[in-house]
């Protein structure tokens, strides 16, 4: 296991009704006026709009609104959030929502002090060094954004998704974590947020660094439970028990707690974020489509390690003969295993097309860094190709 520092500063309020609490953890953490920014109406549908607002009104807290932002967060909605915040004089940011709408409201904080471009930042022109504090009620498991030191937004001049330089000034305050906000969530949703927590872990389990026993065990254990409860959350959207493991497990897929001590690889992130910049796609069905194409394509470099996955989180008997064989049938219930739950898993299920596989690398190529990514397996604009032909 390697050298790790872990800091996870936000408070988590976890469990049914903790909504009603975001007035008073807005003032514990000093919030006196506040911008609440959500998206495009289901807090309203579900009830937590409600909640939150009576909440922020019991603790006296004036609250402005920001609505309307979209799935893969646009930078319109940055820039007016901006604006917003300067004209209402507000010093909190309470999210309400999943990762589109927490990640607008970082970015908001970071940037509202800055007379430049907010994009200055993504771009690495300028550092974060100060943010205005940010609270989240989260609503659907899996966003991630919850706890962690990043942001991801999409530039529409140039159709740019990028993540902000990870600093750990951005992470939430606190995170309202409450399973039964997520009821509400569609099967689509519900899924795709399944598929990202699995994605999350496994680009931490797949590593080089050798002596990582306690945490891979926690990566099988995590993988396991989401196999256990998201197709009972997709079956029967009211059920808390399963809607509640999917929220911890979502939190901790996020959080590094599994992954701490180890080389992480992150290519299917990589890739995936050229398949929501180029068809908007959910970003766990972006991932659906990537994940097993990749673990496809780089099995060989530790045949073992895809056994191992494939015994312990997937039950599949171990051919001692032909590791090979073991790996490969793991992959496939992967695979398999998201199509049960209604996710695409070629290109063509997302609307995207294999003759834009050459523009997708070469978009990537222009990001700062662009090439090689991948801590497990090193993926340059060629294996970036050839794995999105493995999922054509
Ligand atoms: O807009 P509304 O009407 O609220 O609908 C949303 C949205 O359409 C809906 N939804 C959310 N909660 C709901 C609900 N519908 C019914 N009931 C509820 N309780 O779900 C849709 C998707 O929401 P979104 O916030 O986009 O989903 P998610 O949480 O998956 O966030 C994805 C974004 O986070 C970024 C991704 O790249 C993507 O842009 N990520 C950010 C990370 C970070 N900052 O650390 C890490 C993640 O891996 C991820 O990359
Ligand atoms: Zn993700």
């Amino acid at each position: 296991m390697d050298n790790f520092t872990f800091y996870s500063p936000t408070l988590f309020a976890f469990g049914d009704g903790e909504g009603k609490n975001v007035g008073a953890l807005v003032r514990r953490f000093g919030g006196t006026r506040v911008l609440l920014v959500y998206g495009g109406g289901s807090v309203k549908r579900n009830g937590a709009y409600d909640t939150v607002t009576a909440s922020l009104t019991e603790a006296g807290l004036p609250f402005v609104e920001l609505s309307g932002v979209q799935a893969n967060p646009r930078s319109g909605k940055v820039y007016e959030g901006i604006e917003l915040c300067r004209e209402e004089g507000c010093d909190f940011l309470l999210a309400l929502g999943g990762g589109s709408v927490i990640d607008t409201a970082k970015a908001i904080a970071f940037s509202v002090g800055y007379d430049g471009d907010f994009w200055d930042f993504f771009t690495g022109k300028v550092k974060i060094e100060r943010t205005l504090p940010v609270g989240a009620v989260l609503t659907i498991a899996a966003a991630g954004s919850e706890g962690s030191d990043s942001a991801v937004i999409t530039q529409e001049k140039g159709n740019l998704k990028w993540g902000c330089p990870k600093t750990d000034l951005i992470r939430p305050k606190f995170a309202v974590l409450d399973p039964r906000l997520t009821c509400s969530l569609p099967a689509y949703q519900t899924a795709s947020g399944a598929v990202d927590m699995m994605a999350h872990i496994l680009e931490r389990y797949f590593t080089n660094t050798p002596d990582v026993g306690l945490t891979d065990r926690l990566c099988e254990a995590l993988l396991k439970t989401i196999v256990e409860a998201a197709p009972r959350a997709v079956a029967h959207p009211d059920d808390y028990a399963a809607r509640a493991d999917l929220m911890w497990a979502g939190m901790l897929a996020h959080n590094n707690s599994c992954g701490v001590g180890r080389v992480q690889d992150w290519a299917s992130h990589q890739i995936e974020h050229e398949l929501s910049a180029f068809y908007d796609c959910a970003h766990g069905a972006g991932l659906a489509v990537v994940m097993p194409a990749w673990m496809e394509y780089v099995m060989d470099h530790d045949v073992m390690r895809f056994a191992r996955f494939s015994v312990n989180v997937f039950g599949c008997e171990m051919d001692f003969a032909r590791p090979e064989n073991t790996a490969r049938e793991g992959i496939a219930r992967l695979r398999a295993f998201f199509r049960s739950l209604g996710m695409p898993t070629t290109l063509a299920e997302i609307g995207a097309r294999a003759e834009d596989i050459p523009a997708m690398a070469a978009h990537r190529a222009e990001k700062p860094n662009g090439f090689p990514f991948g801590g497990f397996v090193k993926i340059g604009p060629d294996e970036m190709q050839a794995i999105l032909h493995l999922a054509e």
